[in-house]
């Protein structure tokens, strides 16, 4: 891989490997995707500070995330369907995080179940939980992220309904693929992603098949949410799953300066300033937008989180130095992912890493605790 060199590169393999319906679903956004565009577009803008004559000479790119020593500021994003950009695709992008130090998230909508992944690392993972109808399916889950001995449970708040992406209904994307003429043509193309999925433990929802009526039959995702997230979800559900979870809990998905203080006071011991990568509320600001006021409102009483639109070092730079603690990195470890499985994502770790440490020496920066808003230009705040 020796070619590649930036996350951008990482993107067109996986374009090239993984079958259309699959890279579009993690690529592309909800209806006219102006927020996804707008999430990379207001990171660009923000201007750092070159500085110079700074002994940078010793530089640590170390932290802890909600209490978790962490290697670089950064976590996997819980990315539903990883199985399916990479047999298997779940265990790899967790072994790649343990092996880079950095947390990991499962999503509730993984192909991978939650026991699979715990059978396949040492270190605890993060769960992400959707809340469905069903409240027993829901705390049976709860239940099996605490016998797998996840360290954190991440709730995310903006999917009950789901904001359609157009891509996903034109490319007819369903779980397993569905055999249609032009599928069958596309993965034919794609022989190296066939064998690992065909090898790959499962080719179905690994957490719900078995355990959710219906589950095996349905396989399109939007049908799927619509019949079973619960739009009824509110700030009630929260106290309920805060009473039936007894470790870490995460709230993914605050855009807003007056949600955020709802965060703060509910218990939580962190927030992800997300709009779900522009997948959900097309036409909602910019996360990158939105956090310095969510900084300023509940930075000091609950640890914030940012994600959208990260694909340098530069920008989760720049997210820190608007206060985030740490960020949360979807697309681009996806990419990696599609385009060469665990070795992939650990490629997409060590770029971000990379640009990071040489952006952190660049700005006269050494540690991650000393990054603040002094990093960036001010006109360009
Ligand atoms: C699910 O989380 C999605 O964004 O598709």
């Amino acid at each position: 891989m020796t070619s590649i060199t930036c996350i951008d590169d990482l993107r067109q393999l996986a374009r090239r490997r993984v079958p259309r319906a699959f890279f579009d679903y993690a690529d592309r956004g909800s209806y006219s995707e102006q927020t996804l565009r707008a999430n990379r577009e207001d990171l660009q803008r923000l201007k750092l500070r070159q500085r110079v004559l700074v002994d940078v000479s010793e530089r640590d790119l170390s932290t802890s995330i909600i209490g978790e020593p962490a290697s670089l500021p950064f976590s996997l994003a819980p990315i539903g369907l990883c199985g399916m950009q990479h047999g298997d695709g779940e265990i790899l992008s967790a072994r790649a995080a343990q092996e880079a130090g950095i947390p990991f998230t499962l999503s509730t909508m993984s192909i991978c179940s939650i026991e699979d992944v715990a059978a396949a690392v040492d270190k605890p993972f993060w769960f992400q939980l959707y809340v469905m109808r069903d409240r027993g399916f829901v705390r049976a889950l709860v239940e099996r992220a605490i016998a797998a001995k996840c360290s954190a449970l991440v709730l995310t708040l903006d999917l009950q309904v789901l904001g359609q992406r157009h891509a996903d209904v034109k490319n007819g994307m369903t779980v397993p693929p569905e055999i249609r003429i032009k599928n069958v043509i596309d993965i034919m193309t794609k022989p190296g992603w066939a064998i690992s999925v065909l090898r790959g433990r499962r080719k179905n929802f690994g957490n719900l098949a078995g355990h959710v009526k219906g589950m095996d039959s349905v396989n399109s995702l939007a049908h799927w949410i619509a019949g079973q997230f619960d739009p009824a979800l509110n700030w009630k559900d929260v106290e309920w799953i805060r009473s039936i979870w007894p470790s870490k809990l995460i709230l993914k998905g605050i855009l807003d300066v007056e949600d955020a203080r709802l965060a703060a006071k509910s218990g939580a011991s962190a927030l992800v300033v997300s709009n779900h990568g522009g997948r959900q509320l097309d036409g909602a600001p910019s996360t990158i937008s939105a956090l310095p006021k969510i900084v300023d409102a509940v930075g000091s009483e609950i640890e914030v989180m940012f994600d959208g639109g990260i694909r340098t070092g530069q920008d989760v730079l720049r997210a820190l130095a608007l206060g985030a603690r740490s960020c949360m990195i979807g697309r681009a470890y996806i990419y990696g992912l599609g385009a060469a499985g665990q070795a992939g994502v650990a490629k997409a770790i060590d770029i971000l890493r990379q640009e990071l440490d040489v952006t952190m020496a660049l700005t006269g920066t050494r540690r991650v605790a000393e990054i603040d808003g002094r990093i960036v230009v001010d006109d360009a705040r």
